[in-house]
Formats: structure tokens, sequence, C-alpha cells
């Protein structure tokens, strides 16, 4: 794949897409197979950037690791290594997953402060105020930290988060699964992806209930099995193709999804003019008329407007009969894109950390910067929209979360390709 992906935009989307299993599922469980005492097999791992750098951690800290046609096997050693790899560790988030599943297997972890879409500030703060509480000694240095946990191992703590972070309660999870005694998350995420990792890890012999809602226990039990494990689909990968439809017109079937996970945003494509039927794992949208105004949209945690899918709605918006507003109470710069969707000619403008959308009738190709992973779907979506060419630098943020997003939208109907190594 080169280093720019091409685009003439314009044409209607039709076809049928089976979504991949979540990559906000798959990072934290690939963190979390790191816990078990045997092998451990997922189906329909994607095959993203984020996944290649875990995989690529596992390997450093002393696991076998296979990974063939979407099914990746795990065998993680009896004792790990204490220090994750510099390069996979920065290059994203995710990496602040292996901080609890070293401390039990490990004793101690040392790793550099963890990189991913440049969103917002993103502290861990969270993560590490509650392993400290259940025991762990937290050192900072100058480009990274080490934790170590107390010889007797970690403890179960009763423990009320400050904000509801979905990081950190995989995190705590993962941490009180092997603690001595029980676990008490107060103020915990309800994402779906965390219900996925307890469901793995329950499957693995863990005592959890709770997951899901905004308080979990857990009973620390001495050790996991290792299973065969299927995560849940990607609902931000359909609400993607969702919003894509909707800006560009046409009839999307999508399988392997779960509509119920993405109602806010299929509500409000379906009150702005989308046609939309839903069954338990797979939905049809289709748009033939231009989309109304969608008024004001706040996102939130789950079950709110998934941040996640601003931008990408958001995108579908720039060409209605009307104004949109998507306020983004999660991180401090979701809508980096707004920059490039003014360059298209749209009508936006950012208030606080709201994007105000006043639809135009038409947009025009330009040459565009991703900046952050949904960013920069959201600048596909709007350059499939628009007329002319479009040509996206940045495509490694995009890589971070969707396979050849060229081929997945090629395969619809849209004329977008890599550029190659010359750039034509
Ligand atoms: C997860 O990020 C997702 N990533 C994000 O998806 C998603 O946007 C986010 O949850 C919210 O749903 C993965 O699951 C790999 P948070 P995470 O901790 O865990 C603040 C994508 O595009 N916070 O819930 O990092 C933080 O700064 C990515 O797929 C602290 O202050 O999100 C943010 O403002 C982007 N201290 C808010 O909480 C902490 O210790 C929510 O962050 C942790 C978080």
């Amino acid at each position: 794949m080169g280093g720019e992906l091409i685009i003439r935009g314009g044409r209607p989307l039709y076809g049928t897409v089976r979504i991949p299993a979540a990559k906000n599922s798959i990072l934290p469980l690939l963190a979390a197979a790191l816990l078990c005492q045997g092998q451990v097999t997922f189906e329909d791992v994607p095959a993203l950037t984020d996944v290649e750098n875990s995989l690529a951690l596992l390997k450093g800290v002393g696991c076998g690791v296979s990974s063939r046609a979407g099914r990746v096997r795990i065998c993680p050693p009896r004792r790990a290594a204490p220090v994750l790899p510099e390069g996979p560790a920065r290059a994203m988030r995710s990496s602040v997953f292996y901080l609890a599943p070293l401390l039990h297997r490990a004793g101690s972890v040392t790793m550099p402060l963890p990189g991913g879409c440049r969103i917002g500030a993103r502290p861990i703060d969270i993560h590490l105020d509650g392993l400290a509480a259940m025991g762990a000694r937290v050192e900072m240095g100058a480009g990274g930290l080490t934790l170590k946990a107390p010889p007797e191992g970690l403890r179960g703590v009763d423990w009320r988060m400050r904000l509801p972070s979905v990081g950190a309660t995989e995190t705590l999870m993962m941490a009180a699964v092997l603690a001595r005694g029980v676990t008490v998350l107060r103020g915990a995420a309800c994402e779906p992806e965390i219900e996925d990792l307890a469901r793995f890890l329950g499957r693995c012999g863990a005592l959890i209930c709770g997951a899901g809602t905004p308080t979990i226990w857990i009973q620390g039990v001495r050790e996991l099995e290792g299973t065969d494990y299927t995560p849940i689909p990607d609902r931000i990968t359909a609400s993607t193709l969702a919003g894509a439809v909707a800006g560009c017109g046409g009839r999307l079937e999508l399988e392997n999804c779960r509509p119920d996970q993405m109602a806010p945003q299929l509500a409000l494509l379906k009150k702005a003019g989308c046609r939309i039927e839903t069954r338990a794992n797979d939905l049809t949208i289709a748009r033939q008329e231009p989309l109304a105004g969608g008024g004001t949209v706040y996102t939130g945690g789950y079950p709110a407007f998934a941040t996640d899918a601003a931008p990408v709605t958001a995108a579908a918006f720039l060409t209605a009969r009307g104004e949109t507003r998507f306020c983004d109470r999660v991180f401090e710069n979701r809508f980096s894109c707004a920059e490039d969707f003014a360059k298209l000619g749209a009508q936006v403008r950012r208030e606080g950390c709201c994007l105000v959308i006043r639809g135009v009738r038409e947009l025009q190709g330009c040459q565009l910067q991703a900046r952050d992973l949904r960013g920069g779907a959201a600048l596909v979506t709007a350059a499939l929209c628009a007329a002319g060419e479009s040509r996206i630098r940045g495509v490694e943020h995009i890589q971070r979360g969707y396979e050849d997003i060229a081929e997945l939208y090629s395969r619809l109907g849209a004329r977008i390709r890599w550029a190659d190594e010359t750039g034509a």
C-alpha cells in the first residue's frame, strides 16, 4: 500500500460487507492472552497495524505468536520478560494494556509512554492510580515508566474511577482477575468491548460479574486457562460504512454487525432521510435523496453516540440540506479533520467541543492530510462524496484501524486506489 490514497468521488456505494472483529476488542484481548497458562487462539482478527504492533509486543515479552488468515495463536511463556519493545510500544495507545498482565506474569513492567491518536492529552493516570491501589509501585522516568508488583502479588480493591475510562476499566479488570481477593470497580465504562473482554476472561476461568454496567465485581483466581475466542464485530467500522453510504448515496448491506450497538448513529441517519432495516446481526442502509440536517448530536460513553463514530458521521452531513452540530464530550481534539473538511469546500466551524456544519450543495476534491485514525476515515468519506479528485496523505493513521480501506470501498463501486511509489 502506497503512502497516499487517490480518490475520484461522486459515486454512490453498492454492495455487501462482512464486518471484521472489533479493533477495540482485539487490542485488549491480545494483551489479556498473557494472563493465561495455555495457548489462546483468536479468530477473525483484522490485519491492522495496531494488531501487528501488539503481536510484536507479545513476542518481545516471550510469547510464541503465529498469525495466518485472521487466526492468531498465542503461547504465553511461563515467566514473561518485563520490558516492552520501544518501537511498537510507542506506536499505539494500546501498549498500556500490557501493564497489568506483565505485573502478574513478570512481576514488573517497563515501557515508554504509549502513543496513539493525538485527539487529546490522553493521560493514563486512572490506569496507574488503580494499579497503585492494588499494590503496584509506580516509577515515572524520563521517557517512560516502571511498575513493580509487591512480592505477594496484586491485591483486590474497592475502587472508584474518577471518570469512566474504557482503557482503564480494561486494565483494572486484567489486574483484578489474578489479584488476591475481591475487586469492585465503581464508575466503570460500559462499552461492548469491555463486556467482550469479560466474556473472554470468564471463558478462561475468571470470576467477573457486572461488566457492561458501571459496577464490576471480580473475585481473583489462581490461574487462567487458554481458550479459543472470536471477538465481537467492529461497531465503529460498521458506523464508518453507514456514514459513507449516507454521504455518497447508494445501498449497503452490512453482515456480521450489531445494529443494537450503533443505535444513536442509526437513529440520526434515519431521521435525516436514510432508509434503514435492521436484524439481529446485519443491517441494510440506503440513501437516495440528499440528507436533511441532523440537529445537535452529543457523544458520550456507551450507550451514548460513540465518539469514534462522530467524525465519520459528520462527513456525511457536509452536503446535507441544513445544519448539524456534533459535540464531543470525550476528547479535546476529536475534530482535527475540520480543517480538511473546509479545504473541500464544506462550511464548518469549531465551537468549543462542537463541530458545526452547514451543508453545502457540492464538495470539490483536493489534497488532504489525515491527522488521526477516525479523522482520516472521515476524510475518505468526504472525498468519496466530493466531485473531482482528492489525494489523502497520512494514511498510516487510517491503516491502524481499517484493513485495506481502498480495497474495501473499491469493491463497493468507489474510484479509490493507493498511489504507487512514484506517487502516480
Ligand atoms: C478507547 O480509548 C478506544 N481505544 C478509543 O478508540 C475510544 O475513542 C475511547 O476508548 C472512548 O470510547 C481503544 O479501545 C484501543 P478513555 P481510551 O480512556 O481507553 C481520559 C479509536 O479510534 N482519560 O475512555 O484511551 C482521556 O484523556 C480509538 O479506535 C484520562 O484522563 O479512552 C479521554 O479524555 C480512539 N486518564 C477520556 O478519559 C486516563 O487514565 C476517555 O478516554 C484515561 C483516560
